[in-house]
C-alpha cells in the first residue's frame, strides 16, 4: 500500500473547521483507494506565531518541505493586524512557504459549477459554463522585490518602498506552465501585464512571445493589459481560457474571477514548484467574522485537496470522484455564502456530510 505523507496546516480563523471536512474526505479515499496518508499536523499563521513567536516554524518548514503535499487552510485576523511586527505578521508565514519551497506556480482554476449561476453577483448567463484557469507567478514580482521597506526621507518625512522585478528565468518558467496548461484544455492564452507603465512588464510581453513563438505555437496567444484584463472579466468572463499574469496582477484578477463563480469559498488553488511537494490552499482567507460558528464554506478546501490528489498524488481518478460529490452536493444544500431559496441550508459539517454522502453513492 502506498503511503502518502501529508502535512496538515489549519491556520487561523475558519482554517480548522474547513480543514475537519477535508479530513474526512482524505479518509474515504483511503478506504476506496488503498493508499494511506500519514498526515503531520503543524501551525501556520496567528496561531504558529502565539505558539512559536513566529508565523512558521523552522521545524514546520522542514516537516513541509519533506512531506508529499502541504494542505493549508487560511492564515490571519484582526487580532494580529498591527499588533505584531510587520515582519511576524500571518502572512509572512505563508509567504516564507511559498518562497522557501519556490512554489512560483498558482493555479487557480475558476469554474462555475451550474447549480450556482445564480448565486454570483453577475448575470446568469454571463458566467453559466465558465472555465477559467489562472496561472500566477507566486514566488516572484513586487511580493519579494527588493528593495523594500519604509525609510525616512533626509528632509523629513517617509517613503515606502516595493520594487516590481522579474527576470527572464522567471518568467520563462511561469509561461512553459501555462501554455502546457493551456494545451490540456482550450489551447488559449492571455498573459497580463503593464507593458505600458512598467518594464517588467515589456521584458514580460517579451518573453512570452519569443517562448511562445519558439515552443508553443499551436497555443493561441493573446496579451492583455492587466486593467483591460479586469474590466473584461466582469464584461465577457467565457473569453478566457488560461490567464497567465504576475504576482501582484493574479491576486488581485483571482480574486475578481473568484465572485463570477457565485462565491469565494468556492475557489481552490494548487501552488507547484520545480518537483517537491505542492501547496494546496483555498483561494479565501481566514473569514475571522465568522469563525468557529460552523457556517464557513468548505468547499474550497476539498477542492484544493482534490487538486492535490491530481498534482501530487497521482490519483486523478479520486480527483474526479471528489469534484463530482461537489457538484452532486450543491444540487440539495447550501452552506450561508451560495444560499438560494429551495435548497438545504448547512453549516461546515452538513456541507461536509453531504459531500460525504454522494461520495458513498
Ligand atoms: C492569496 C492571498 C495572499 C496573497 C495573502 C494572504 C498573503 O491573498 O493567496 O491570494 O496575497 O498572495
Ligand atoms: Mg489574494
Amino acid at each position: 500500500m502506498t503511503t502518502y505523507n501529508i502535512t496538515m496546516l489549519p491556520g487561523d480563523g475558519i482554517g480548522p473547521e474547513i480543514m475537519r471536512e477535508v479530513k474526512r474526505v482524505m479518509a474515504w479515499v483511503e478506504e476506496t483507494h488503498g493508499v494511506s496518508f500519514d498526515v503531520t499536523d503543524g501551525l501556520i499563521g496567528g496561531c504558529a506565531y502565539e505558539a512559536d513567536g513566529v508565523p512558521l516554524s523552522d521545524e514546520t518548514l522542514a516537516t513541509a518541505k519533506a512531506s508529499d503535499a502541504i494542505l493549508m487552510g487560511a492564515v490571519g485576523g484582526p487580532q494580529w493586524d498591527g499588533q505584531v511586527p510587520y515582519d511576524k505578521r500571518p502572512e509572512a508565514g505563508l509567504l516564507r512557504l511559498r518562497k522557501e519551497l519556490d512554489l512560483f506556480a498558482n493555479l487557480r482554476p475558476a469554474m462555475c459549477f451550474d447549480a450556482l449561476a445564480d448565486a454570483s453577483s453577475l448575470k446568469r448567463e454571463i458566467v453559466a459554463g465558465l472555465d477559467i484557469l489562472f496561472v500566477r507567478e507566486l514566488a516572484g514580482g513586487v511580493y519579494f522585490g527588493e528593495p523594500r521597506g519604509i525609510e525616512n526621507l533626509p528632509g523629513g518625512g517617509r517613503v515606502g518602498i516595493n520594487t516590481q522585478r522579474y527576470t527572464d528565468a522567471e518568467i520563462i518558467r511561469i509561461s512553459r506552465v501555462a501554455f502546457d496548461m493551456a494545451r490540456k484544455r482550450d489551447g488559449r492564452v492571455h498573459s497580463a501585464e503593464k507593458a505600458n507603465v512598467m518594464e517588467a512588464g515589456v521584458l514580460w510581453r517579451e518573453e512570452v512571445t519569443k517562448l511562445h513563438a519558439a515552443e508553443y505555437a499551436d497555443v493561441k496567444l493573446e496579451h492583455i493589459l492587466a486593467d483591460n484584463c479586469a474590466m473584461q472579466l466582469v464584461k465577457a468572463p467565457k473569453q478566457f481560457d488560461v490567464i497567465l499574469t504576475d504576482n501582484l496582477f493574479g491576486d488581485l484578477l483571482s480574486d475578481a474571477a473568484a465572485m463570477l463563480t457565485g462565491s469565494l469559498g468556492m475557489l481552490p488553488s494548487a501552488s507547484l514548484g520545480d518537483g517537491g511537494p505542492g501547496l494546496y490552499e483555498p483561494v479565501h482567507g481566514s473569514a475571522p467574522d465568522i469563525a468557529g460558528e460552523n457556517l464557513a464554506n468548505p468547499i474550497a478546501a476539498i477542492l484544493s485537496f482534490a487538486m492535490a490528489l491530481r498534482y501530487s498524488l497521482n490519483m486523478g481518478d479520486a480527483a474526479d470522484q471528489v469534484e463530482a460529490a461537489v457538484s452532486k452536493a450543491l444540487d440539495s444544500v447550501r452552506t450561508g455564502d451560495i444560499y438560494a431559496d429551495g435548497f438545504t441550508r448547512v453549516g461546515t459539517d452538513g456541507m461536509g456530510d453531504a459531500i460525504l454522502t454522494a461520495l458513498k453513492h
